[in-house]
C-alpha cells in the first residue's frame, strides 16, 4: 500500500500515512511557467494499492486538477489500484439543476476523476449521500459524526443538550449525530420568505430555551448560514451555541464573521487545511480526522469492512 499527497492538505496526508506507520510516496508537483500542473513520482508504484489524498477545496480548480494528473501518472505507471481520497468533495453542492441551462458539477466532476483512472473514492461526509451514485465506481462516504460525538461528549456531556440542525436539508445528519449523544433532543432553524424581497425570517421549531445548542453542518463557507442560526437560538433564550461543522471552507470574511458572532465556538475538521486565520482565532478549534480516514484505508485496503467503523 501507498499514500501520495498533492499540495492542498498536506498536514492531513502526513497524519493519515503517520498513523498507517507508512513514508509519503516521493513524488513532486510542479508548475510550468504558465502555471500548468506536472507531476512526477519518484519511486517505482508497479502494482501497488495507492491512495491519493487530496481534498478539492480552495483553489478547487488548481487542486482538482493536481488529482487528476496524480491519478493519471499512477495509472501510466501501472499501478494496481488507485483510491481518489478527498476528504473535502468540492463542487458538491452544484449536485442539480437549480433552474434551465445549468451544470450539474458535481456529477462532472465524478465523471472526470473516474476517467482519469480512479479505481475508488473515499470521501468525508459528502454535501449529499446520493453523490455516491454519480460514481460507477466504488465509493466509501465517511462519518465525521464519531469524531464530534466523542468531543461533546468530554466538553459539553455535563450540559442540557440539544443538537440544531441550521437548516431543514441538514436534518438527517443532525439527527444521526443526536442518536450518538444518548438521543439528545433535536430543532430545527426554518428558514423562510414569505414574499420576495422580504428579508428571510428564522423560525425555531423546538423549545431550546436554556439549552446548550449544538448546531451541526457538513460546511461552513461566507459563515452566514450557521452565525445567523447562532444569533436566532440566542434570541430564543439558549444557554450557548456551539457549532461542529466537518468541513471548514471558511471564504472570505468568515473567520472575522464568526468571531463576532453569537457562537460560543466553532469546531471544523482538518478536512480541509485551515488559513492562519483560522488557526489563531480563538474562537474556532480544530478536530483532526487523520485517524479515521486512515482506518478506512487500513480496511479498504484488506479488504474489510469500512461501514462497522460507524457502528
Ligand atoms: C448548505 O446546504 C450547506 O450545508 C451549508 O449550510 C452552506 O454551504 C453554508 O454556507 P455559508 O457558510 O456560506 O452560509
Amino acid at each position: 500500500m501507498k499514500i501520495m499527497s498533492g499540495n492542498s492538505n498536506l498536514p492531513l496526508a502526513r497524519a493519515i500515512a503517520g498513523y498507517l506507520e507508512l513514508p509519503l510516496t516521493d513524488a513532486s508537483v510542479r508548475r510550468f511557467a504558465d502555471e500548468e500542473i506536472f507531476v512526477e513520482i519518484h519511486e517505482n508504484v508497479r502494482g501497488e494499492d495507492v491512495f491519493v489524498v487530496q481534498p478539492t477545496s480552495y483553489p478547487a480548480n488548481d487542486n482538482l486538477m493536481e488529482l487528476l494528473i496524480g491519478i493519471d501518472a499512477l495509472r501510466r505507471a501501472s499501478a494496481k489500484r488507485i483510491t481518489a481520497v478527498v476528504p473535502y468533495f468540492g463542487y458538491a453542492r452544484q449536485d442539480r439543476k437549480p433552474g434551465p441551462r445549468t451544470p450539474i458539477s458535481a456529477k462532472l466532476v465524478a465523471n472526470l476523476i473516474t476517467e482519469a483512472g480512479a479505481d475508488r473514492v473515499l470521501s468525508v461526509d459528502l454535501h449529499a449521500g446520493q453523490i455516491q451514485g454519480f460514481f460507477d465506481i466504488p465509493t466509501d462516504n465517511l462519518f465525521a459524526a464519531p469524531v464530534m460525538a466523542a468531543d461533546i461528549q468530554a466538553r459539553y456531556g455535563d450540559e442540557s443538550l440539544m443538537v440544531v440542525s441550521p437548516d431543514v436539508g441538514g436534518v438527517v445528519r443532525a439527527r444521526a449525530l443526536a442518536k450518538r449523544l444518548d438521543n439528545a433532543p433535536l430543532a430545527i432553524v426554518d428558514k423562510r420568505r414569505d414574499r420576495p424581497g422580504q428579508s428571510e425570517v428564522m423560525n425555531i421549531i423546538g423549545d431550546v430555551k436554556d439549552r446548550a445548542c449544538i448546531l451541526i453542518d457538513d460546511i461552513i463557507d461566507s459563515g452566514g448560514t450557521l452565525c445567523n442560526a447562532a444569533q436566532a437560538l440566542m434570541d430564543e433564550g439558549a444557554a450557548s451555541v456551539t457549532a461542529y461543522i466537518t468541513h471548514g471552507v471558511l471564504s472570505g470574511a468568515a473567520v472575522s464573521r464568526v468571531s463576532n458572532s453569537a457562537l460560543k465556538e466553532l469546531v471544523i475538521t482538518d478536512s480541509i487545511q485551515a488559513t492562519d486565520a483560522a488557526k489563531n482565532s480563538d474562537r474556532i478549534r480544530i478536530l483532526t480526522i487523520a485517524p479515521l480516514i486512515g482506518e478506512a484505508i487500513r480496511r479498504i485496503a484488506d479488504e474489510s469492512s469500512v461501514s462497522s467503523l460507524f457502528d
